[in-house]
C-alpha cells in the first residue's frame, strides 16, 4: 500500500510512514490482565500511516482509507467520537496530552490489511502505529516499552476497556520467526523461535463478530477481580490470579460463586497450559501442543466462556481432520479467528473441508489465513 501518496494526494508530503503488524497468539487468553504469561507473535498483516505537521497549533486531521471517512480533532478538545476507528487514535492523543507532551497540529492517513473484529488486533496496531509515529515527528520520549503502555492506558483510560498489555506489545516487540513468551507482571519477555518442522499454524476467520464484545470482556475482568478480593482476604499475599494456586482455589472454593470459581480456574490452568505449551515447542512434540490447544478451548467456551457456537463449530470440525493437531479460539473471544496447528501434508484438503462444513452449516463464508511471523512497529 502507497500510503504516502494518499496523504500527498490529501494535505501535502508525507514526513514519515510507520507500519504496525497485527498479532495471534498461541496460547495464554485472558491471563494478561492476571498478571500471568502469553505467547504472542506479530504477523504480517498491518496497518500503515503517513504523517506530516500541518502549520496549525492544534489541528489533527485524521483520516482512514478503509473506512474511507475523515476527522478532524483539536487537541484542546480531544474527545471520544462518534468514530470508533479514530477514537483509538484520539485515546492514543489523550494519553500523550495527560502525559505532557508536547504535540502540534499534524495530517494522517491510516490503511491496512488487518480484518477487523478477528482477534488479530487491528486496534492495537492502531494505537501503537499511530503512537510510534507521532513519538517519531515530535521527537517525543517514548520507548517501546512505553509506546505499547500508552496503547493500554489508553484502551483503559478512553476506551473503557480493562484489556491487559498482550496486543500492543506483541505489535511493538514482534520478531520476524519468532513467538515472545512475556511475563505480564513483570514484563520480562523471551524470545522463542518457532521452527516447526512438519507442522504449521493457520487462521480460519470464523467471519462473525459478536455485539457484546467489550461488555463481556469487562465482566470477565470483573470477576476476576473479585476472585482475587476474596482469595487475598482468605489466604492473603494475593494480588492476582498469578499468585494462586489450584490447590488454593480448590481449598477457597466455598467462598466464591460458581462463576468465580470456574473462571479463576480456567486463568489459573491457562497459565500452567503455557509453561507445558512452551516445553513441548522446544521439544518439537507438536501432539502435545495440539492437545494443549484444544484444552485451552474448551476452558474459553465452558469455564471462560467467551467463545461462540461459530468458533465452537470451527474447533469441532478441526477434531475430525487428521492433519488437525490442535485448535482453539483466539484473543478476546466472541468471533474472530481460530488458530490451527496443522500437519504440512494433507493441511490444505482438511482446511478446505472445515471451511466448506462451516459454510453449509452456518450460511457464513470463512477466510484462512496463512501467516508469517514478522518485527514489531517500524518506520517503512
Ligand atoms: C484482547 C485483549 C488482550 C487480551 C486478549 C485475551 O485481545 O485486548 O489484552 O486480554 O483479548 O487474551
Amino acid at each position: 500500500m502507497n500510503i504516502a501518496s494518499e496523504l500527498l494526494k490529501w494535505k501535502g508530503k508525507a514526513e514519515i510512514t510507520v507500519k504496525a503488524p497485527g498479532r495471534i497468539n498461541l496460547i495464554g487468553e485472558h491471563t494478561d490482565y492476571n498478571l500471568g504469561f502469553v505467547l504472542p507473535a506479530a504477523i504480517d498483516k498491518y496497518i500503515y500511516f503517513a504523517f506530516r505537521k500541518n502549520n496549525s497549533s492544534e489541528e489533527v486531521n485524521l483520516k482512514s482509507l478503509d473506512f474511507c471517512d475523515e476527522y478532524t480533532a483539536l487537541l484542546s478538545n480531544i474527545q471520544k467520537s462518534e468514530k470508533t476507528w479514530a477514537n483509538y487514535m484520539l485515546g492514543i492523543l489523550s494519553q500523550m496530552l495527560n502525559e505532557n507532551c508536547l504535540i502540534s497540529g499534524f495530517d494522517c492517513v491510516i490503511g491496512g490489511d488487518i480484518p477487523i473484529g478477528s482477534g488479530l488486533s487491528s486496534s492495537a496496531a492502531l494505537e501503537c502505529g499511530f503512537a510510534f509515529g507521532i513519538n517519531k515527528l515530535f521527537g517525543l520520549h517514548y520507548d517501546k516499552m512505553g509506546i505499547a503502555k500508552l496503547g493500554q492506558a489508553s484502551e483503559n483510560n478512553f476506551l473503557g476497556i480493562k484489556s491487559g498489555i498482550l496486543d500492543q506489545f506483541s505489535s511493538v516487540f514482534g520478531k520476524q520467526g519468532h513467538a515472545m513468551k512475556l511475563d505480564c507482571r513483570s514484563m520480562d519477555y523471551e524470545y522463542i523461535p518457532i521452527a516447526l518442522k512438519t507442522h504449521s499454524f493457520a487462521l480460519i476467520n470464523t467471519n462473525v463478530k459478536h455485539s457484546h464484545l467489550t461488555s463481556g470482556y469487562n465482566d470477565r475482568a470483573n470477576t476476576c477481580f473479585e476472585s482475587v478480593a476474596i482469595l487475598n482476604e482468605k489466604i492473603g499475599n494475593i494480588r492476582s490470579l498469578r499468585d494462586v494456586s489450584i490447590e488454593q482455589l480448590n481449598k477457597n472454593k466455598n467462598y466464591l460463586s460458581v462463576i468465580q470459581y470456574k473462571r479463576s480456574n480456567f486463568i489459573i490452568n491457562e497459565n500452567l497450559r503455557l509453561h507445558s505449551f512452551v516445553k513441548a515447542m522446544e521439544n518439537n512434540n507438536v501432539t502435545d501442543m495440539g492437545q494443549l490447544l484444544f484444552e485451552t478451548h474448551i476452558g474459553l467456551s465452558q469455564d471462560y466462556e467467551v467463545s461462540c457456537e461459530e468458533s465452537d463449530l470451527i474447533v469441532n470440525l478441526s477434531k475430525l481432520e487428521e492433519p488437525v493437531v490442535g485448535a482453539r479460539m483466539m484473543g478476546g473471544g466472541f468471533g474472530g479467528c481460530v488458530l490451527l496447528l496443522c500437519r504440512n501434508e494433507g493441511k490444505k484438503d482438511a482446511l478446505d473441508r472445515i471451511c466448506l462444513k462451516y459454510k453449509t452449516q452456518t450460511e457464513i463464508n470463512p477466510e484462512v489465513y496463512h501467516v508469517n511471523l514478522v518485527e514489531g512497529v517500524s518506520l517503512v
